[in-house]
């Protein structure tokens, strides 16, 4: 079985196998991995426990795939580029026999702290490159890292390391953001302040910010890197260890940390991004997301990595210092494969072409959208004024459970419709069901997306709580893996996301669960009640729109609504601020007392006049109120 395809029949053959002997396919791509020991079962599975597991019995270290394996063809060629947030400061490479160095390096500091494998490791740092080092250190020793995004909140960041009861803290002084310095330490301390498993914090300097070291508890990196040796022996893991702890958020409750285990996510990353990208040796790839969310670790590390590929990591943001940043990076990098977020392409869109047109764009050839439908307009403008008409566009879809990217255009090869992922991968059996869980057949029809058959990096349990993850994934329909989304086949069989159907929404790409922000803002004392729902945003895809009762009413001032933002702010972090906010006197609730989000939701979206049905409301003055006052 090949390992990359390379046309359309190579791709329809192997996607036939791959259905009719999944077991066999899979074991012939797990052969192109380096395994310590090869596993003896390929696959055991039941949907209805969840127990899934790849690869059984084999033994393996991801970083030795990342790595090692590389240095005999590739020791001298460029593994890691880092872009810094100011465009003055001159940017770093590490040489994939450089890169073992440093996580070597970074692995050791962390045996000389105490981390033992399987010990959670908490990673709350900037984009630099010590993230990257600190993420395959632990990769590489076997603890199980729990990246947690530097944009949440000390709330947020207290909750996930007691949830995974983390032992150990990476972090930084501070960030750089655009033109902003912003503290990191500070967050971590204070986070701290509640976590009782932490025995140590691992602190790197990044902008010689001054920091309060608790002693003996805080370790400035640069002092402990003393004396430390350059290489570190890989540590064997079994196929199902897990690798890493991921939180995301569903439609209930607070956000769960998401497992994946070594063998079979190291396969479908490695698999995925040789594919969709079609990656040609000495390419350079650039994936915009931060490492803090799934992307980040599959298409900036792991994956790229996987493939003996040059990756780049981008410390700043897309409008700073202006909105030509993405372009400029790509020139002076001859970046060859762009990644990035409908979100940031709206962004750059509605800044105008003035941004784009002094850069050439030459070295581009594939460019991928992730996070998010992209809705067509952007689609084309991507398709055009960046890859300026030549360069294939692969819209992918997947999700933190998957791992890995599930749908999306093979580049050049399976068809790239715009607005639509397209065909799935090899491996991937997606089907479309209606309300009861009944399969939907044939071409142009809409349904719950789901998958009947697993594959190598599918979630294998929630941190800590597994029948929630049998809740949430495997007891909506039997049998089957629920994906919370929406879809439609097109004639051709290409899949196309409507988005969410579950409580779940996605601001610039990044999910929230409506609950979750609910109860942050119930934090602030002057509230008694929310509710919140998404609704259309030109840029961010969907906005947040809360609607809110005070206790006092003659406090619905914009003082009050900057408070209950400091409030989100404090509990989740600043990517979750609700854009509108609307006071009421009550919700629509049911007799029963359920919100009846529909109504909320058509009057975020401004249709006031399509409501439906509101005679079952407790109370149906409430809906007048609100429509009157919709924002
Ligand atoms: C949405 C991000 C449409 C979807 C990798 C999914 C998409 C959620 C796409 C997962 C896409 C992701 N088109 N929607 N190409 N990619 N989504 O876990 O709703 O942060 O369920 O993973 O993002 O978000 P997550």
């Amino acid at each position: 079985m090949k390992f990359q395809l390379s046309s359309l029949e190579e791709y329809q053959t192997a996607y036939a196998e791959s259905v009719s002997h999944p077991e066999n396919f899979w074991n012939a791509i797990a052969e192109h991995f380096q395994w310590r020991t090869k596993w003896n079962r390929t696959l055991e599975w039941n949907f209805n426990a969840p127990d899934v597991q790849w690869f059984i019995g084999g033994k393996l270290n991801i970083t030795e795939n990342c790595l090692d394996r590389h240095l005999a063809a590739k020791g001298d060629q460029t593994a890691l580029i880092w872009e810094a947030n100011d465009p003055n400061e001159i940017s770093k490479t590490y040489t994939y026999s450089q890169l073992l160095r440093e996580v070597s390096r970074m692995a050791n500091v962390l045996k000389k702290m105490g981390v033992q494998k399987g010990d959670r490791v908490c990673i709350y740092m900037p984009m630099i490159p010590e993230l990257s080092f600190a993420v395959l250190a632990c990769a590489r020793i076997g603890a199980i890292h729990s990246v947690v995004f530097a944009g949440f909140s000390a709330a947020s960041v207290a909750d996930r390391i007691n949830d995974s009861q983390c032992a150990f803290v990476l972090t930084s002084d501070g960030m750089y953001r655009g033109a902003k310095q912003i503290p990191v330490k500070a967050v971590v301390d204070e986070a701290l302040a509640t976590c009782p498993s932490v025995q140590k914090a691992l602190v790197v300097n990044r902008l010689n910010w001054p920091v309060v070291m608790a002693t003996p508890r805080d370790v400035w990196y640069h002092e402990a890197l003393d004396g430390v040796d350059d290489f570190c022996e890989a540590e064997v893991m079994d196929s199902e260890d897990p690798l890493f702890i991921l939180y995301t958020s569903g439609s209930t409750g607070k956000p769960k940390g998401v497992v994946h285990t070594c063998g079979g996510y190291m396969v479908y990353a490695g698999y995925s991004f040789a594919n969709v990208f079609q990656y040609r040796a000495n390419e350079i790839f650039w994936c915009t997301a931060d490492i803090g969310w799934v992307t980040g670790h599959s298409y900036i590390l792991y994956g790229p990595l996987l493939n003996g590929a040059t990756t780049m990591m981008f410390e700043g943001v897309p409008t700073w210092p202006d909105p030509g940043r993405f372009w400029q990076v790509i020139d002076k990098h001859h970046v060859n494969l762009f990644y990035t977020a409908p979100t940031a392409i709206r962004s750059l869109m509605a800044a105008g072409i003035d941004h784009v047109l002094p850069y050439n764009l030459h070295s581009l050839r594939v460019l991928g959208s992730v996070g998010e439908p992209i809705n067509e307009e952007a689609w084309h403008w991507y398709h055009t004024h960046i890859g300026k008409g030549r360069c294939e566009v692969v819209d992918t879809w997947w999700q933190t459970e998957t791992g890995g990217i599930m749908i999306s255009a093979l580049a050049g090869i399976t068809p790239s419709k715009p607005a639509h992922a397209g065909l799935p991968l090899p491996g991937i059996q997606p089907i479309l069901v209606d309300a009861e869980g009944h399969e939907i057949l044939g071409n142009e029809v809409e349904g719950y997306l789901c998958m009947r058959f697993p594959w190598p990096s599918i979630l294998r349990t929630t941190y800590g709580d597994h029948e929630r993850c049998r809740i949430n994934y495997f007891s909506t329909y039997a049998n089957l893996y629920f994906t919370g989304d929406g879809a439609r086949r097109d004639s051709d069989g290409l899949y196309r996301i409507i988005g969410r159907v579950d409580d779940v929404i996605n601001v610039s790409g990044h999910r929230f669960g409506t609950a979750e922000i609910e109860n942050a803002i119930n934090q602030n004392k002057k509230v008694i009640e929310s509710a919140v729902v998404g609704y259309p945003h030109d840029i961010k895809g969907q906005g947040i729109y809360a609607y809110i009762i005070l206790a006092d009413a003659t406090q619905g001032s914009d003082e009050t609504r900057d408070e209950i933002i400091e409030t989100v702010c404090e509990q989740i972090g600043r990517i979750a601020k609700p854009d509108k906010i609307q006071f009421v006197s009550g919700l629509p609730k049911t007799r029963s007392g359920k919100i009846m989000r529909r109504i909320l939701r058509k009057v975020a979206e401004g249709e006031l006049h399509a409501l439906g049905d509101t005679t079952t409301l407790l109370d149906p003055l409430v809906v007048e109120e609100i429509k009157a006052g919709a924002l």
